[in-house]
């Protein structure tokens, strides 16, 4: 990092795009345990305005975003006097101009995170990113960009902050594959069957990890998994065949990287995002959190099995996704995004999620190469053409 937190002399400024998401309230859980090295610059939300304004009262940023117009004119009543308020997509992606910034943070859930990735990144601004989405639908611009600003990508995703913790005072010639986990889900022991009968409540029941509802299907799906792929792929620059997937139910190693001389390097630790929150907050510096204590004893065994892709087909699709490449993960991030919705809403059944991204893919005329609105239109297009198949 361009300067660690703890040699700073002054606070390190961020700006939290998504800061009433799980991801965005565990980030000021971290800034709160670090008041005397971060501030916020600027928080955003999109309709939870009761949570934007408690934020604000308690962190004082210099500005929010809602993102939702019309919670605007009330935000901005409630917030009066004591920051500034912006409304809408064009007004964040505005504020990411701001010199004054050190850090944005995309906490952001979807394909809405992808156009603020690419402008914070732009403005030359370092991105700590969750909002995996942005790499899933546009993944070679923004790494492309990332080279051309020399600016940081941080990862959040527990499993790209492990590889990334492993791969430090490594030469990447050296590596022979990486090691994603995965928890497996909620439906892990069902059988295949049963699938048909999920209900969003069940599915939204991660035995794990506390998220987002979007995140939580997709990781019962094991669409995450695959979303994962993607993302290490662009992160690492690795080939699809060099990215391994293991299921490890208890979700204490986060990821693993194997060396040509047979040497594995590993992450571990309690699921709490707050850990890889913070990594990329302080890289390449550690800083104390406080959060419970870690004990092998207590947690006894660790167990590790194989993905089952005919049970969970949402996987081999994202993977057939990359391997094809081009504009085939953004049309796999829409119809995804539409079936999970789908879902929630009772309109179509767990099992029916994979084969309404199938349908969409099949109807879609890939193209190798692309700009960033040709990449936003086609994620449209995929948008629009999933809501409407009838399967
Ligand atoms: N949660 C985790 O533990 C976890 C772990 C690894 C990676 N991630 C990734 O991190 C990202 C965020 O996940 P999350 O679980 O924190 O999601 P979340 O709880 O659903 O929060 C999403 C945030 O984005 C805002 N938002 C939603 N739709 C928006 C839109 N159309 N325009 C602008 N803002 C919008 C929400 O505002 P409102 O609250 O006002 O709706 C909220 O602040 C996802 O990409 C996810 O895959 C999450």
């Amino acid at each position: 990092m361009k300067n660690a937190p703890h040699n700073q002399e002054s606070a390190r400024k961020l700006t939290l795009l998504g800061s009433t998401g799980s991801i965005g309230k565990n980030c000021l859980d971290v800034v709160r345990q670090h008041r005397d090295l971060f501030s916020v610059r600027y928080l955003s939300a999109h309709q939870n305005a009761d949570l934007l304004i408690k934020q604000a009262m308690e962190f004082r940023p210099h500005g929010v975003i809602i993102t939702d117009p019309q919670f605007f004119e009330n935000t901005r009543k409630e917030l009066s006097g004591i920051c500034r308020v912006y409304a809408g997509m064009e007004e964040m992606l505005a504020i990411l101009e701001d010199p004054e910034t050190d850090l944005v943070v995309n906490a952001l859930v979807g394909g809405a995170g992808v156009m603020p990735t690419f402008t914070a990144l732009r403005y030359g601004r370092d991105v700590a990113l969750a909002n995996k989405e942005s790499l899933v639908v546009a993944g070679r611009l923004i790494m492309d960009l990332v080279k051309q600003k020399e600016c940081l990508l941080l990862p959040i995703d527990s499993e790209h902050s492990a590889i990334w913790q492993c791969l430090q005072g490594e030469d990447r010639e050296t590596v022979k594959r990486i090691i994603l986990t995965a928890s497996g889900g909620p439906f892990r022991d069902w059988p295949k069957e049963k699938l048909t009968e999920v209900t969003p409540e069940q599915a939204l029941a991660h035995p794990n990890w506390n998220m987002g509802q979007k995140i939580s299907i997709d990781s019962a799906t094991l669409m995450n998994k695959g979303l994962e792929v993607i993302e290490a792929y662009w992160l690492y620059n690795l080939p699809v065949d060099q990215i391994d997937i293991v299921i490890h139910p208890q979700s204490i190693i986060h990821s693993l990287v194997e060396f040509r001389d047979g040497s594995l390097k590993a992450q571990l630790g309690h699921p709490d995002m707050r850990i890889p929150i913070q990594y990329a907050l302080t890289f390449p510096g550690r800083l104390d959190l406080n959060i419970k204590n870690f004990s092998l004893e207590d947690i006894g065994e660790l167990n590790f099995e194989k993905p089952e892709v005919n049970k969970f087909p949402c996987l081999k699709i994202a993977i057939e996704a990359i391997r094809e490449g081009g504009t085939r993960t953004a049309v796999l991030n829409a119809a995804n995004e539409t079936a999970v919705r789908k879902f929630l809403n009772g309109e179509i059944k767990f099992t029916d999620i994979a084969r309404l991204i199938d349908k969409t893919l099949q109807a879609h005329n890939p193209l190798q190469e692309y700009r960033l609105d040709e990449i936003l239109e086609i994620h449209d297009w995929a948008q629009q053409y999933s809501h409407k198949i009838s399967l």
